[in-house]
């Protein structure tokens, strides 16, 4: 990418700031909120965070060549006379808006779609990614990788920074690449990270019980989530699942921006006129203002057939046609670590998912029951020096909706993995029925090999807990193990491949 230029006195012009002290000639070629990247030319944004007021790091800024530093307050101590010092109240807003400007990114000559929820943000964006390449090229921002359309590097989080963000977008624009799928948390909402970013569809999945450490109650969830809606513009669309209860809401208070909904009933506009779905996959016909889209998925699962839904709606309002929905969503061969097949040829069903909690679980083994396998095996464990109070109810959960459990570790960190073990039996036991059983095996890899020895035809293997996960945390050591290629060895130890 070229470096981007702008003298600051320019920059300022677009972003909200109280005062400025020092010079206003300084050229502007990077910007950043981390001290550590700080390099001549850069403008350094003193974010007041939740522990540290950034501000204490305005100094090292300084000595790695930053000219420019802009913080909520004065600077702490004196500042140098060339160091110009902007204060923005709203130092986030400023962030977003300097990123914005500096990158050149309000263009809209990329179409982009942000996808919020509580669960599906993941899935729905890689079924837009391979959506998009049928329509031209995309570029992603989410939980597992960032992708520029030419490379991918593994995530740091979600929803990266301001100016990840228009900088991911730049690139994208000078590349030509004509679509990007953005995952949208709803801490980045809260925190201002995507307050200028240019969408053009906006996505929302669903609500449920999360994240209530940060946002405390359901409705200022909520609120953080439609946030991503206020954001759209007018000629943006606003695509909602009315098949969740907030996603009704959500549609109803967003009349005025004409949404489009999308739902398992012919109340919504995009909706499956007829559906089949077993463990192979989804077969549906979508009803769409756009005509009919015949989809064919290896994904599966009700809540699947919703991502889906939402997924076919944001790309066919991004402007791909019916033909390059139904190609990109037949060639996406899985999501890394949801619901994620592993195939060698054996004849059961072999699953994983991240599911690393008593609800995620829930819902998961609730939706392969509703495919009718013939049994359910499932692999699984607890994490250690987490909340233990979810063991329990981890347990029971497996045990309630599976035949057959094999207890193992899952980053049990410094706690001793038996200890663990014996906490999630705790709540196995009341739920063991007859002809159900459990095994602890404590070395994962055992566990496997043991659940695919004791799995026959029509039956579904479900490894849970570690997803994309690369490697295990024993004690203080992280040892490399992904459970899709440790069953895959399995699997061909035991001679198919
Ligand atoms: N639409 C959905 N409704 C309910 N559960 C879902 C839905 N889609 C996926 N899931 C479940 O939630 C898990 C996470 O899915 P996914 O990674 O797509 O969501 P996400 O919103 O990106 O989550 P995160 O906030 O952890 O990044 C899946 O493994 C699956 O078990
Ligand atoms: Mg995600």
């Amino acid at each position: 990418m070229k470096p981007p230029s702008m003298r600051l006195a320019d920059l300022l012009s677009t972003v909200p700031h109280s005062s400025v002290a020092g010079p206003v000639d300084a050229l502007v070629n990077h910007l950043t909120c981390d001290s550590r990247e700080v390099a001549p030319g850069s403008l350094f944004v003193a974010l007041k965070g939740f522990h540290r007021d950034g501000r204490i790091f305005a100094r090292e800024a300084y000595e790695r060549g930053a000219r420019v530093v802009l913080a909520h307050g004065d600077p702490l101590e004196p500042a140098p006379p060339d160091l110009t010092w902007v204060v923005c109240p709203r130092d986030r807003e400023a962030f977003s808006a300097a990123a914005a400007a500096l990158y050149g990114t309000a263009d809209r000559t990329v179409r982009l779609v942000g996808v919020t929820g509580t669960n599906g943000k993941t899935t729905t964006a890689y079924l837009l990614r391979s959506i998009f390449r049928e329509a031209g090229g995309a570029g992603m921002l989410g939980t597992i990788e960032y992708d520029d359309g030419e490379g991918l590097r593994p995530a740091a989080r979600t929803t990266p920074e301001a100016h990840e963000i228009h900088r991911w977008i730049r690139i994208l624009q000078e590349r030509g690449i004509p679509y990007g799928a953005m995952e949208v948390s709803s801490h980045s909402l809260v925190l201002a990270r995507v307050k200028d970013v240019p969408f053009r569809v906006a996505a929302f999945t669903n609500l449920t019980r999360d994240h209530l450490d940060f946002h405390h109650t359901m409705e200022a969830y909520y609120q953080a989530k439609r946030a991503l809606f206020d954001l759209l513009a007018k000629d943006g669309t606003a695509v909602v699942n009315v098949s969740d209860s907030y996603g009704q809401r959500l549609a109803e208070e967003l009349t005025r921006k004409h949404p489009l909904s999308v739902g398992l009933d012919r109340q919504a506009q995009v909706f499956p006129e007829s559906f089949e779905m077993d463990l192979n996959g989804i077969r549906a016909s979508l009803a769409t203002p756009f005509g009919p889209v015949e989809v064919r998925s290896s994904l599966t699962g009700g809540y699947n057939l919703q991502n889906l839904l939402v997924a076919a709606a944001s790309a066919l309002s991004a402007g791909a046609t019916p033909e390059q929905v139904s190609e990109g969503v037949a060639s996406l061969r899985g999501v890394p670590g949801r619901t994620e097949r592993v195939d060698a040829g054996q004849p059961f069903h072999l699953l994983v998912d991240y599911a690393h909690t008593d609800d995620a679980l829930k819902n998961l083994l609730q939706t392969l029951r509703e495919l009718q396998p013939r049994r359910i095996i499932t692999v699984f464990g607890c994490g250690g020096d987490r909340d233990r109070s979810k063991r329990p109810l981890m347990g029971a959960v497996a045990a309630r909706l599976s035949d057959v459990l094999f207890l193992t570790t899952d980053n049990p960190r410094t706690e001793e993995p038996a200890a663990i073990a014996r906490d999630v039996e705790t709540g196995i036991r009341p739920e063991l029925r007859p002809g159900k059983s459990v095994r602890t095996v404590l070395d994962r890899r055992e566990a496997m090999r043991e659940a695919l020895a004791e799995a026959g035809p029509g039956d579904v293997v479900v490894v849970a807990g570690k997803g994309h996960e690369r490697e295990q945390i024993i004690g203080e050591r992280r040892l490399p193990f992904h459970d899709p290629t440790v069953l895959f060895e399995l699997l061909q130890e035991m001679g198919w491949r």
